[in-house]
């Protein structure tokens, strides 16, 4: 009988195109009446008329704020079939625990970005485990090289010039940030390759326009096909060949060097491409240009955007009027501990208490986003106090809540730089970093899929910030000396990054 529908439709597709969306829309209509039946929490919406696309995307925060207490549902723009679910705090020692097989982190990144229907990098295990085991071995060894290659890549890209220079500040963090990522992911090869560099900084965007187009024009289950006539998605599809025409001959030559002895070998690579090979030759697997290219690109994403902005974020604190006294004695505390160490080693930076402390503090109040622990429901999934959410709900922990609530901070609406630093000299000095994680410091995430590079992001920054601060005077352009408010998209906040800020070299600069 499937036969004779196929056949009949081949032979007459106009007829057949009304039969097929109805029972697409009727299908669609029936997921999203299952979902919402078995969804027992209450459904925020905005109750004053305008309960538009474009008012979740900017004032979404309003509604989380109002559901911190309780679990709660609201609208998915993301994907209008799929429930998306807010949880309160109460939930996360559950939600962290849950099964990879139930409550997922790489399937709320494939619903999140339509990654299947666009071609972009999917999260993958074997990248976050390299993350996890080599990239920490080795971060003693890639963190001392850190320094140095800030000043050759700031140096050439804001000039250390008598005047004041204007600098639009967030591309330039975001390539420096992206050739110190590359010079760990990618290795030497492809560290200062801009078309490698290019590609890595602007993945993250285009996958995100292909993402927002698909979902503009092409309805759910006619998604499949856009990778044929999409340009947006064209263009992240490329992005991956030119990513994978690139790493060919890398992978060649690392495959070249390996049979030769240890011993013997010119060159030892210490970096994710030669991880990541090592990890496939272990297991007896064959590393491909492409699979590669997938790995890499999803480190590239995980790694590029969310450490600028943060940089960009904490450096807007640093010049705040408000906070001038904090900044003088971080400076005090980077010249005491330069005076101390020769260079800028892992214990160098970890002596930086106060510029730890003041990097959290800046986070906790401008955080990038009301969520930062994500997972999708492979299998409905039903929590211990019944609490239910059906197969491919989008759910998240509340981030943004805990951090203004006095039961956890006091004072909790003040900056206060020492806030974590004080925790630490009188709680437990190897708990309250940056880096720490606990079920109110969501930063980095929460349980098996923490950020498995939040050491070497924390380091990366510190050191980010020691060379801009020793190395330049800098000041808001505008006359106010004040953080320009954060925008938002979605449940995302970001520092605003179109505002001006004027660099002048120091006289006496830092080595
Ligand atoms: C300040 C910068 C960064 C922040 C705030 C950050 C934050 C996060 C968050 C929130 C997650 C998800 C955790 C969860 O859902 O529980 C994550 C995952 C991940 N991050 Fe980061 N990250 C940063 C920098 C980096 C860098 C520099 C790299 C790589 C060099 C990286 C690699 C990863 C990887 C591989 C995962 C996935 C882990 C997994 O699947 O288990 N991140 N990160």
């Amino acid at each position: 009988m499937l036969d004779d529908i196929l056949a009949s439709a081949l032979a007459n597709p106009q007829a057949f195109l009304p039969v097929a969306f109805t029972t697409t829309l009727v299908f669609a209509l029936y997921r999203r009446w299952k979902a919402s039946r078995s969804l027992r929490v209450p459904f925020l919406k905005f109750e004053d008329g305008d309960d538009s696309r474009q008012r979740y995307l900017q004032e979404s925060g309003k509604l989380l704020k109002l559901g911190y207490e309780k679990a709660f549902a609201m609208r998915n723009y993301i994907d209008e079939l799929a429930p998306q679910v807010y949880l309160p705090l109460k939930y996360m020692d559950e939600f962290k625990a849950a099964h990879e097989s139930q409550l997922s982190f790489p399937y709320f990144s494939e619903l999140l970005f339509s990654q299947n229907e666009i071609g972009m990098a999917k999260v993958t295990e074997e990248a976050s485990h390299v993350m996890r085991t080599d990239l920490i071995r080795n971060l003693p060894t890639i963190i001392a090289g850190v320094k140095d290659e800030c000043s050759a890549i700031f140096n050439k890209m804001i000039p250390l010039t008598p005047d004041w220079t204007p600098v639009t500040p967030y591309p330039i963090f975001a390539f420096a940030v992206a050739r110190l990522s590359a010079r760990v992911i990618a290795g030497p090869e492809l560290s200062k390759n801009d078309e490698w560099l290019g590609i890595c900084l602007s993945f993250t965007k285009k996958s995100m326009e292909a993402a927002h187009a698909l979902r503009a024009s092409w309805p759910a289950y006619t998604r499949w096909a856009a990778r044929y006539f999409s340009p947006a998605v064209k263009t992240v599809l490329a992005d991956r060949k030119r990513a994978t025409e690139l790493l060919t001959p890398v992978l060649e030559a690392r495959r070249q060097a390996s049979r030769i002895p240890v011993e013997k070998r010119q060159t030892r690579y210490n970096d994710g491409v030669q991880w990541l090979m090592e990890t496939y030759d272990a297991q007896n697997r064959k590393i491909t240009p492409a699979v590669l290219a997938e790995h890499q690109l999803f480190l590239a994403v995980a790694s590029i955007h969310s450490s600028s902005a943060i940089t960009l974020s904490i450096l807007y604190d640093l010049l705040d009027e408000k906070h001038q006294d904090a900044k003088k004695a971080i400076l005090d505390e980077i010249e005491a501990v330069r005076n101390e160490y020769s260079n800028w080693t892992r214990p160098a930076v970890a002596k930086l208490l106060k510029l730890d402390s003041f990097m959290k503090e800046s986070q906790r109040l401008h955080f990038m986003g009301h969520a930062r622990v994500t997972r999708a429901a492979r299998v409905p999934y039903t929590f211990k106090d019944g609490l239910h959410l059906p197969k491919g709900t989008m759910a998240q922990v509340l981030h943004s809540g805990p951090q203004t609530d006095p039961q956890f901070y006091e004072d909790p609406e003040t900056f206060d730089p020492w806030r974590f630093l004080r925790k630490r000299e009188t709680i437990d000095p190897y708990k309250f970093q940056f880096a720490s994680l606990s079920n109110v410091e969501t930063t980095f995430g929460a349980g098996f899929h923490a950020c498995p590079a939040r050491n070497y992001a924390a380091d990366t920054l510190k050191l980010v910030l020691v060379h801009l601060l020793t190395s330049y005077d800098i000041k808001y352009q505008k006359e106010s000396q004040t953080r320009p408010p954060d925008t938002n998209h979605d449940n995302a906040t970001l520092p605003d990054f179109g505002t001006v800020l004027l660099f002048k070299g120091k006289s006496s600069q830092a080595p």
